[in-house]
């Protein structure tokens, strides 16, 4: 029986890969349905190939490690799970009641941390540039299967933490749309930001699918997987699930930033009547005032400085590498 172990799923993932290289390696469990990006060799003790709905797995994962914490993160994204909802409900919904019984069973005798990201899907907006920030209390009322589901686990997770020993420590993260350099995600609606920026920097042109007034808050990955971390070390919390966030640029305003550094960047806006209805419904800026009282986040990258110190120098350095 291996101690004190972290369990991360959907470790191949965008949020995954980022936190595998800041967790470190010799007490960290990756799992994921497809292989470990081999750039991530070293970064952890052992790599399972598996599905998060083999319960069978699970089990035989419970007697091998005693796992102190779980950073939940394999998904179906959000287009991708209106797409396919039934694939949705089974992975984001069953997927995390999988986990949950895992984290109940390995929480009988010993505090188990059960760290959840969450979404922005969560509300639903009729009127969204009338609407300050949203609150965690406010709109809950998500109009896709993603967001729904993301929703009802966060509960599920809560009602969790109340059953058996009460040694299940249920933490939730609502992010906003994240934008990292190293990494292009697949699936998501607020796919569109990084979109932009990395084929900009790749010399091709980008048909962005949602209007140039289209409004969402986004925060950059060392900024989302600082947040994380920061959440999961924070002692005593009054809420199970918080909102985090940075700086809420529309489509145009972001188009106007990576023309700054790539002046040649070409970039069209094609909206696509589905995911422009999405993002309709979700708000354009969140109140995280919560998360800054109660555990003192605060994010490092405002929208001049996440473009100018980690978001334009490390996406270059990879499209030059990749063309060299
Ligand atoms: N990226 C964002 O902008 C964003 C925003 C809000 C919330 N989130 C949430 O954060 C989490 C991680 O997101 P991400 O951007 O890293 O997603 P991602 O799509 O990059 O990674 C998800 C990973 O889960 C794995 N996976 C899918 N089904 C699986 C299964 N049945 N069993 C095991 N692994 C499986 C995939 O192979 C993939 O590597 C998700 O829960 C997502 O909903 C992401």
């Amino acid at each position: 029986m291996q101690e004190d172990i972290t369990l991360i799923t959907g470790a191949n993932g965008e949020i995954g890969q980022a936190l595998l290289r800041v967790l470190g390696a010799d007490r960290v469990l990756a799992l994921d349905l497809n292989p470990l990006d081999p750039a991530l060799a070293g970064y952890y003790l052992e790599f399972i190939q598996g599905d998060i709905l083999d319960r069978a797995l699970l089990e035989q994962l419970g007697r091998e490690f005693e796992i102190r914490r779980i950073y939940h993160l394999a998904a179906i994204l959000s287009t991708k799970a209106e797409s396919d909802p039934h694939l949705a409900h089974k992975v984001n919904v069953e997927g995390t009641m999988n986990l949950l019984n895992f984290g109940l069973a390995q929480s009988e005798h010993r505090r188990v941390q059960f760290l959840f990201p969450s979404s922005i899907a969560v509300y639903g907006l009729e009127a969204k540039e009338v609407q300050g920030p949203v609150g965690e209390d406010e709109r809950l009322m998500p109009t896709t299967v993603y967001g729904a589901g993301k929703l009802y686990c966060e509960r599920l997770g809560q009602h969790f933490a109340k059953q058996g020993s009460g040694l299940l420590d249920f933490r939730a993260l609502r992010f906003p749309g994240l934008i990292s350099a190293e990494t292009l995600s697949a699936g998501g609606t607020t796919d569109y930001g990084p979109e932009m920026l990395h084929f900009a920097a790749a010399g091709r042109p980008y048909r962005c699918f949602v209007r140039p007034d289209t409004r969402l808050p986004f925060l950059v990955m060392p900024d989302a997987i600082r947040a994380l971390q920061k959440l999961a070390s924070a002692t005593s919390l009054p809420r199970g699930a918080y909102n985090v966030t940075s700086f809420s640029p529309s489509a145009e305003e972001l188009r106007q930033s990576v023309l700054e550094y790539f002046p040649s960047a070409e970039v069209s806006f094609e909206p696509d009547p589905d995911r422009q209805a999405m993002v309709d419904s979700w708000p354009a800026r969140i109140d995280d005032s919560a998360a800054r009282r109660d555990w003192g986040w605060s994010p490092e990258y405002d929208l001049q400085r996440a473009f100018a110190e980690y978001l334009v120098p490390a996406v270059s350095d990879r499209y030059l590498e990749e063309s060299g």
